[in-house]
């Protein structure tokens, strides 16, 4: 039988220790097969599938940056600084928070319930 997205189950995986992964850092594991960058922005873990969606990059090596934004050439701002993920392949940018791509509303990667139970970080993947 094959496995169809609604019968795959969420499984609990354990990935690190909460002070394994500070601030600012992030750490690439696999969890059932699957490639996952967890991120550590401000005390609060995100993570994403380290498979760019635009041709298969490992996006979660990629630098972080802010979100730079302008109102014209010659005010550019610096927001968020630490949220946005920037493929290493072709420069791609998505939200850390949400995976969504920043030039297009219908890209995302794909993102993973993450958090904190008794000192350790755990995914829902
Ligand atoms: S593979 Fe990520 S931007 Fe092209």
């Amino acid at each position: 039988m094959t496995k169809t997205k609604s019968s795959m189950k969420t499984k609990r995986h354990v990935l690190a220790r909460v002070d394994e992964i500070k601030p600012g850092e992030r750490r690439v594991v696999e969890v059932d097969g699957r490639e996952i960058g967890v991120f550590n922005l401000n005390g609060e873990f995100y993570a994403l599938l380290n498979y760019c969606p635009h041709r298969a990059g490992p996006l979660c090596h990629g630098r972080v940056r802010p979100l730079v934004t302008a109102e014209n050439v010659t005010q550019v701002a610096y927001e968020r600084e630490g949220e946005i993920l920037k493929c290493p392949w072709h420069q791609w940018e998505f939200d850390i928070k949400t995976g969504q791509a920043l030039f297009d509303a219908r890209l995302r990667v794909k993102s993973y319930r993450v958090g904190v139970e008794a000192g350790e970080v755990v995914i829902y993947a």
